[in-house]
Parts: structure tokens; sequence; C-alpha cells
């Protein structure tokens, strides 16, 4: 009986309206698009920094890298532990800044740390020694990004010190493009050129990188000449385009990602009435509301309040008044027959429509990166393969302790 009782609960636990489906078939059919159009001898690095831009780093990580990825890349050493206890052993470049006190961390989770300071290079050797190891790494210049790296007029003469520093082991150089995305090469190609003489300077010292890499997404599909041998691949594997006019470059990228939830309650309400926080929206006449339970809290911003769009009945229906922590309201006024549990879509495909999570970024003044990394925790992902559930990660659920009476 008591076993009866909770399966009950878990299965209404885990029953949450409000979800994101992640087709990893799609991640896979991305990944091996790169992998035809760059060739055989460039590497693919997936990048899962972010949770696997709001996909699950997990999943994304291992479809990645059955289709065609060599290794992955994250912003920091906690984004990697996650990876690591996930059981994936793929190489693992943290891109962003590692402090040098972590080293014990990147040794036993054997982790590969980007390096843009001969003081950081120092104290990473000196700890590589102590502990009897060699740490390999990647130096990371700055060829106009103006984040970190080591400035170009620095750059070679700091690679050789840093070559010569005991315990550590140079795997790679890299740097990262700035305008990638625009139609407008010149950025790039300035940015390219500097990069090129740092590595030749650095070959004329004797200092040979085995991976050179410059290309995100943007670069990997508009410069081929950007993609050295590594590309960095982030937004692109999980189907979106990081410019709209990248589009049809010879790849046909497919979105992974739908945002779904379901109608909690439809009511007719009278003319002049208010719709939500500050009654910033007010009938014109009767109108049909929906509710649906996903708010800001959920990644949908506030900011599409009156004015973003969902798709349910395979139609589009607009947000009215105020996006709420938990619940947003549509205007079903237009939709016939819409009823209690019907599936709304807020970014992604319902029938004939779509709504891309481009339009919804555009509505708002951001990006889409922005939005996927939005997406909190408390959205169950599920996971699609093969046109079926493959699995479920869902926050709440997977903590629940069940005391079995
Ligand atoms: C250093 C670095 N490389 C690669 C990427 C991947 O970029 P994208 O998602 O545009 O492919 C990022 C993402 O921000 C990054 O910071």
């Amino acid at each position: 009986m008591g076993g009866k009782v909770l399966t009950m609960m878990h299965s209404y636990l885990s029953a949450r309206p409000a979800w994101a489906e992640v087709n990893l078939d799609h991640i896979a059919h991305n990944v091996r698009q790169f992998r035809q159009q760059i060739g055989p001898m460039t590497q693919i690095m997936a990048v899962v920094k972010a949770d696997g831009y709001g996909h699950g780093a997990a999943k994304v990580a291992e479809t990645a890298l059955q289709s065609g990825a060599s290794s992955l890349a994250v912003a920091f050493v906690e984004e990697a532990i996650d990876l690591r206890l996930s059981g994936l052993d793929a190489p693992i470049l943290l891109l962003g800044y590692t402090d040098p006190a972590q080293f014990p961390i990147l040794a036993h989770y054997k982790l590969t740390p980007t390096i843009f300071g001969l003081d950081a290079a120092n104290e990473f050797s000196a700890l590589a020694v102590e502990h009897d190891i060699v740490l390999p790494h990647h130096l990371k210049v700055d060829t106009g990004m103006g984040r970190i790296g080591l400035l170009p007029d620095e750059a070679v003469e700091v690679a050789a010190r840093i070559i010569r520093l005991p315990g550590l082991l140079i795997e790679g150089i890299f740097t990262h493009l700035a305008a990638a995305e625009e139609s407008d090469e010149t950025y790039t190609k300035e940015q390219l050129l500097l990069f090129n003489r740092i590595i030749e300077a650095c070959g004329e010292k004797g200092i040979n990188f085995p991976l050179v890499h410059a290309a995100n997404s943007a670069a990997a599909i508009n410069h081929p000449f950007a993609r050295y041998n590594l590309i960095r691949l982030g937004l692109a594997m999980y189907g979106c385009y990081p410019a709209q006019d990248l589009q049809g470059k010879g790849l046909e990228l497919l979105p992974a990602l739908t945002f779904k939830s379901k109608v909690i309650l439809v009511k007719k309400v009278p003319v002049g009435s208010a719709i939500s926080y500050g009654c910033t929206f007010r009938t014109e006449k009767e109108t049909l509301i929906a509710t649906i339970p996903v708010g800001y809290a959920d990644g949908y911003s506030r900011l599409l309040s009156n004015k973003g769009f969902v798709l349910i009945r395979g139609r589009r229906a607009p947000v009215v008044g105020t996006v709420c922590m938990d619940q947003l309201m549509i205007d079903v006024s237009e939709i016939p027959g819409v009823r209690l549990n019907d599936e709304v879509v807020l970014y992604g495909k319902q029938g004939e429509e779509r709504v891309k999570i481009e339009e919804a970024a555009d509505q708002i003044g951001t990006i889409n990166y922005e939005l996927l990394c939005a997406l909190d925790k408390r959205v169950p992902r599920y996971y699609f393969q093969e046109g079926k559930l493959s699995s479920v990660q869902d926050f709440i659920k997977d903590r629940i302790v069940i005391l079995d009476r």
C-alpha cells in the first residue's frame, strides 16, 4: 500500500506542467553537420558551459562525443566536476579563470586550465612539481576581445617563459573572436592576423602548439580560415544561429530545445478586467484568458509581458499582462476550443507554427544565448532519442527522499 502511494506521489511530482524537451538526435545531427563540413583534420570541442546552454550539460556532452566531438569545454572548475561526476572522461578545457589554489581539483579530475599570466603559470608550475605531475593547459591570447588573455606584444615572451617552467605542458593556444557573426570580416581578419603572427613568432622560438583554436560557432560557419585544427562549438550545436544571416551557409541546424507547458485554467472575463500585477493589461471586450504555470523564475523573461507569443492548438496567442514569477496569462479569445491541459509551446514548434527563441530575444533586446541559459533548473528536461523519451533530468524530483512506511 505504502509503495503504491509513493509511486503515485512520484509520478505526480515528475509531472510538473512546465518542461523542456531536448531532442538529442538534433544535437547529434548538428555536430555531424560540422564534422562533415570541417574535414577530418579539425577537432570539435563541444562547449557545454552554463549547463549546456540550458539543455543539460551531461546529456549534451555525451551526445556530442558520440557524434564527432573529441573534447569538452566549460567556463570553470565546478561545471567540469559536474561532468566528471556524470561519468564523462573526455578532456575538459576550462575556458575561464582558474585560481591556482584549485590545483588539487584540476589534478584529481584531470581538467585542463587556461593560462594567461606568468604569475599563475609560476604557481601552477610549483604545485605541479610539488605533486609530481604534469599539468596540460592552453594559453589564451587576447587579440581583440578585451577580456582574458595575454596581449599580443607580451604573448610570445610569456609563452617562451612558460614553456621552460617544469610541470607544465602547453597543449594548445587560443584566442576568442569578438565579431565573428558580423558580415563585415574586417575585425575578425585583424584578430586572426595578430593570432597568426603570435603563432609564427612562437614557432620561430621553437614553441609549437598541438592545438590551435579561435572559432566559436559563428566563425566555424562564417570563416573557414579561423578553424585551425579545432573549433569550439557552442550555440550552433544546440541548433541555433549566432546571427540570422548565418543561415543557409551550407549547414542545416535543427534546434534541440522546445519549452512547453499546459493550460491550467481557462476563464471568460468581462470587458475592462485587469490581468496580472500592475494591471498593465485591461480587456477591451469580453476575453478568454488561459493561465499557464510558467513564469520568470523558470526563465521566461518578465520583459515578455504584453509582448511575447506562445503556441496553443497550433496557433499563436499573445501573452497578456505582466509575467509573474510562476505564471503567465495568454489571450485565447481567437482560438476556438482551448481547454484545460492543452499543450502550450513557449519556444519551439507546434503544428505548422513556430515561436523561435530568436523572436522572443529580439522582442526584449537580447540574444538567443541568454534566453537558453536563463531556463531554470526547476524546469524538468525531458530527453528524446530516436523519437522516444530516453531520460528525464528533474532537479526537484531527483532530490526527493521518499520514506517508505
Ligand atoms: C571562449 C569561448 N569559446 C567558445 C564559445 C562558444 O561560442 P558559441 O556558443 O558562439 O559557439 C564561447 C561561448 O561563449 C566562449 O566563451
